[in-house]
């Protein structure tokens, strides 16, 4: 990896964890290299639209809290492995940094996974090449792109499971997924029907809507914004609050926390999971940005 531009900076961080600190011209950024997980995206006069638990864990056994976890190869328990990791163990792994450049008034930072003894050995034991590009910008556009390395087919799941940062959860709305049949994981496994308004937030939602790769727009009432959330290579998309108990429950998430967020996550996963031939590879890419809150 050659030398970092000025605009960013390679610094010890929380929990003695390395971090990558980027300022463009339109917006700062955080992207710490276990997990490849971005944990904060400040757009230029805006509050911060990645949400992080004060409460989350910075160590190389954890998972982080908030910001944008990295799921892969598998999301949620392994199927017939629940030993493994919860969402695979990308988001536990330390990845490398193999590029970070200008591009015009956006930073780009480019980091990379690949197969190692552990993986190997692991329940999914194949061999690949993991890219994770970020650019930030006045959008924070993600694309995580998965090679096949290996003399066999594989088949994966992913998720950028993108935590949102909102006035009150309660008080917000996601449209775009109107109509769309979903797996509710509390009840499932059997997908019902989609509901013909927007999502709204009562109780604990923890919904995988399948064959969708609709844009999503958070409307953000109480905090005055919207974020879209465009996406390529993504036909699942996930929406995700803990409300009261399940926040109680998690030791990395503040009891009061949940108000504060939503995620809505861009993934790939269970009837929409990607198989990948040798040599061939995939991408998926969500985009993020921010406008202010329109009447409907
Ligand atoms: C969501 C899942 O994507 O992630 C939920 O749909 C899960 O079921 C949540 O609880 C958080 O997972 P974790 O492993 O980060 O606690």
């Amino acid at each position: 990896m050659s030398t970092l531009p000025p605009s960013v900076r390679l610094e010890t961080g929380r929990g003695g964890l390395p971090v990558l600190r980027v300022s463009a011209l339109a917006a700062t950024a955080e992207i710490y290299l276990h997990g490849a997980h971005v944990t904060s995206w400040v757009p230029m006069g805006q509050r911060p639209v990645v949400w992080l638990s004060a409460a989350s864990r910075f160590d190389a056994d954890s998972a982080i809290r908030g910001g944008v976890p990295i799921c892969f190869p598998w999301f949620g328990a392994r199927a017939g492995h629940p030993e493994g990791p919860q969402h695979g163990f990308a988001r536990l792994s330390h990845w490398e940094l193999v590029d970070t450049r200008d591009q015009g008034d956006e930073v780009v930072v480019q980091l990379r996974l690949t197969d190692s003894e552990a993986t190997r050995a692991s329940d999914w034991p194949y061999m690949f090449a993991a890219t994770f590009t970020v650019v930030v910008g006045a959008q924070l556009s993600m694309t995580l792109e998965v090679m096949n390395r290996d003399t066999t087919e594989f088949t994966f799941e992913e998720a950028l499971h993108t935590y949102l940062a909102v006035g009150d959860v309660r008080a917000t709305e996601v449209s775009g997924l109107e109509g769309t049949p979903y797996v509710d994981r509390p009840t499932g496994p059997d997908p019902v029907p989609g509901e013909p308004g927007t999502a709204r937030f009562t109780d604990l939602t923890d919904r995988i809507y399948l064959a969708t790769a609709a844009r999503t727009t958070v409307r953000d009432v109480a905090g005055g914004r919207a974020i879209g959330i465009s996406k390529d290579g993504s036909d699942s998309t996930v929406v995700w609050n803990p409300w009261v108990d399940n926040a109680r429950a998690m030791a990395d998430f503040g009891d009061d926390e949940w108000t504060g967020m939503i995620c809505v996550e861009t993934c790939n996963v269970r009837d929409d999971s990607v198989l990948l031939e040798p040599d061939q590879s995939h991408s998926m890419t969500a985009r993020l940005e921010v406008s202010a809150l329109s009447t409907p």
